[in-house]
């Protein structure tokens, strides 16, 4: 009997608890003892019925995630789920399942190979496997049908997210939601049924067939919510596999489906993104034991659109939060577009109109400091400008109690420089949020030289009440994300400059996989805030150095993108972009000495992604980053970099790092060493035959 699973009895029901933290995942061992143990059980004649169960918080959560990777890049033979699943569904003596927590990927799958499901009021059910870029692979997309009928399963599997209890037992995946003791109920369950006759879920008939249009219209929502993905659609045809085949068969041709999933460059990356997000929060080098500080009031410095939209992040996790402005004006602004947003997700259904209140009644606006003196974290997020945040924090030292952690929101500027007018370096720490702060998942923390392991941890463990994912960054210029994103802009606007049109930079990359071309985007943040980037930056450029000359020429022309309707795209109705030939065709002029030549779509790609994979390499030098994967996960979750590639350097490891270097020395002969030459660690790399990812952690990074 494996340790992972027990059985004990209760009065004739066995009941098998599965005990595999932290989320009962299906790790060898598990699902082979929950199969012994039915057997047991079956052959036991003290008993009846058969309970599983999972200990502590969950029932089973997945497959094990760790095992797909291994199996995939062949280091682990494939367990055989859906034979053990059948076996155990064969159980002679009814098999009640009890699920509370989360019943996810094959724990749906093993749920479902249960005879009855007795659900807790706050369990979820879902074949969450699509976001790994995978389908169910042990018998989920034939057994769903047969107890949600085609349309539920199709949406469960095709677009992965999962089902509240309330909503199972409406599908038919739950019989009962329980909301007294989930264990003592499910016993007497498995008591009330014992002897009356069993229903396995694969004898079942699957339901009414679904009409084409309906299937073509779930495939348009995955395809819009995973743009670019494969998985969707493979789920879909091995789920409408079950109404056309027996269950066996539909199941041969479920695993045949997997298998190639589990192959496939979407998959890994995917699985890389995953455990990537979870990973990141981990800071090598650090005392495990180091204290995290209790954050409990907060205060944020500015109602700006970021200090606004930080004050939403505070009050929406349920922490009270003080937002201080200058002015009556700006203050009345800030609190006025805070309303507005939460109204707009109430509107859209989101957020009820009471959980609207809720938050709102978090915030405290206010023209002083009163109140401070109380606080457990401060964020200034005043703007750019580094007088500006001295004097904030000069003043803030003054005010705030000893064990606050006084966090600046700066994007670009020396955390160190303005940790100095504090005596309290130790407590001074970068938490630079993304526009619009109450939506995007990034959160860099920035380290400066004195900044302290506490405040460090806490600030990580404070990322995750925020729900934020947060990436530990050393202080340098640009910190990772933005320091990577400046060649990027740099060679969209040269490909024009050489020949492309605006059209063609943004489709490539629009079509590689980003949420929008990289010239779109700069008219989405603003060709005054981009202009302003750009000379600021240029100051650290080397002289003689080819400079891009688009954002510069839009900028003296009036043209500040979106926010005055006219970029490097026109746009009418507020976003939507229009061809302007005219835009390109004066860059095209702008750029003497050049002879246009038309630019694949190959290239284009390449350069602007390339020359980021280069700029993330000397970030790892540097260590500014600490690991390839804090660089995936900033482009991730901050930049839209597509999930199903992994991220930017799992990218770069995916294309082949020689590959990689071949292109860069290809770009280096036509641009110049100035602009291309390859990072030294990147041709370290290809020399040792390593990847990004296999790379340790640079522990320097720590006090950098
Ligand atoms: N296999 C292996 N490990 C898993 C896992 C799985 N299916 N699901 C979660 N874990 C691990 C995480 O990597 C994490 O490990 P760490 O603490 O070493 O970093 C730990 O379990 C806790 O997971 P986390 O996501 O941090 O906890 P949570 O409470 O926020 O979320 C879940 C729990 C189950 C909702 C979430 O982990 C999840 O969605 N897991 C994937 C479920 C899935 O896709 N199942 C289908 C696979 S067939």
């Amino acid at each position: 009997m494996s340790e992972l699973v027990t059985m004990t009895t209760i009065r004739r029901i066995a009941v098998i608890a599965i005990d595999n933290p932290p989320v009962n995942a299906l790790s060898p061992g598990v699902p082979e003892g929950v199969q012994n143990l039915v057997n047991t059980a079956n052959a036991d004649e003290r008993i009846d019925g058969i309970v599983v169960i999972g200990a502590g918080t969950t029932f089973v959560a997945g497959a094990d995630i760790n095992e797909f990777a291994k199996v995939a890049s062949g280091q682990a033979a494939p367990l055989n789920l859906r034979d053990i699943f059948f076996e155990i569904e064969s159980s002679a003596k009814p098999l009640v399942m009890a699920l509370h927590g989360t019943a996810l990927g094959g724990g749906l799958e093993l749920a479902m190979s249960g005879h009855y499901r007795v659900l807790a009021p706050t369990a979820k059910v879902g074949q969450p496997e699509v976001n790994l870029g995978l389908i169910p692979g042990a018998g989920g997309t034939q057994r769903l049908p047969r107890l949600a009928g085609m349309a539920k399963a199709l949406e469960m599997c095709a677009l992965g997210q999962p089902f509240s209890a309330e909503e199972a037992l409406a599908a038919g995946i739950a019989d009962r939601i329980v909301s007294g003791d989930l264990l003592e109920t499910a016993v007497a369950f498995a008591e009330e049924i014992a002897g009356a006759p069993i229903s396995r879920t694969r004898d079942r008939a699957v339901g009414a067939p679904i009409a084409p249009a309906a299937i073509e219209e779930l495939r348009g929502k995955a395809h819009k919510s995973m743009r670019g993905r494969h998985a969707p659609d493979v789920a879909i045809q091995a789920v409408t596999e079950a109404a056309r085949v027996p269950f066996e068969e539909g199941c041969r041709i479920e695993a045949e489906l997997f298998q190639q999933c589990l192959k496939s460059a979407e998959s890994r990356g995917l699985i890389h993104a995953f455990f990537g997000e979870r990973e990141v929060g981990k800071i090598p080098g650090l005392d495990k034991n180091t204290p995290t500080l209790a954050i409990a009031k907060a205060g944020v410095i500015g109602a700006g659109t970021m200090g606004s939209g930080i004050a939403m992040v505070y009050a929406s996790a349920g922490i009270p939060v003080r937002l201080r402005e200058v002015t009556q004006e700006a203050l009345d602004r800030g609190m006025n577009s805070i309303r507005k947003n939460y109204a707009s997700t109430v509107a859209k259904g989101r957020l009820s109109q009471s959980d609207m209140d809720t938050r709102l009644a978090l915030i405290t606006p206010q023209l002083g400091y009163e109140g401070f003196e109380e606080l457990d974290v401060i964020t200034e997020a005043v703007f750019e400008q580094m007088e500006a945040k001295r004097k904030i924090f000069a003043e803030i030292h003054q005010i705030a109690k000893p064990e606050c952690i006084l966090a600046s929101n700066t994007s670009t500027l020396d955390v160190d420089e303005i940790a100095s007018v504090t005596l309290r370096p130790e407590m001074v720490v970068g938490h630079h949020f993304f526009s619009p702060a109450n939506i995007m998942r990034l959160l860099e923390v920035v380290r400066g030289k004195a900044t302290s392991d506490s405040v460090l941890v806490t600030s990580m463990a404070l990322a995750k009440r925020l729900k934020k994912v947060a990436v530990l960054s050393g202080n340098a210029r640009g910190f990772i994300g933005n320091r990577i994103l400046h060649p990027y802009i740099r060679e969209a606007q040269f490909l024009v400059e050489e020949g492309a049109t605006v059209e063609e930079v943004n489709e490539a990359i629009y079509d590689f996989g980003m949420p929008m071309g990289p010239l779109a985007m700069c008219d989405l943040i603003g060709l005054d805030v981009e202009f302003r980037i750009h000379q600021e930056s240029r100051l650290h450029h080397k002289p003689g150095v080819r400079e891009p000359l688009g954002i510069d020429l839009l900028y003296a022309e009036g043209r500040y993108g979106q926010k005055n309707g006219k970029g490097f795209s026109n746009y009418v109705n507020g976003r939507q972009a229009e061809a302007d030939p005219a835009v390109t065709e004066r860059i095209h002029a702008s750029a003497k000495g050049l002879t246009k030549r038309s630019i694949s779509r190959e290239e284009i790609v390449d350069r602007c992604i390339l020359a980021m994979v280069n700029e993330g390499a000397r970030v790892l030098e540097a260590g500014t980053a600490m690991r390839a994967v804090d660089i995936d996960v900033v482009y991730l979750t901050g930049y839209g970099f597509p999930l199903y590639r992994g991220g930017l350097m799992f990218y770069a490891d995916e294309l082949g790092l020689d590959r990689v270097l071949a292109r860069i020395e290809e770009f280096r002969s036509a641009h110049g060493d100035d602009l291309w030459a390859p990072a030294p660690l990147l041709i370290k790399l290809v020399t040792e035959g390593k990847t990004f990812s296999s790379l340790g952690p640079v522990l320097r990074t720590a006090k950098a």
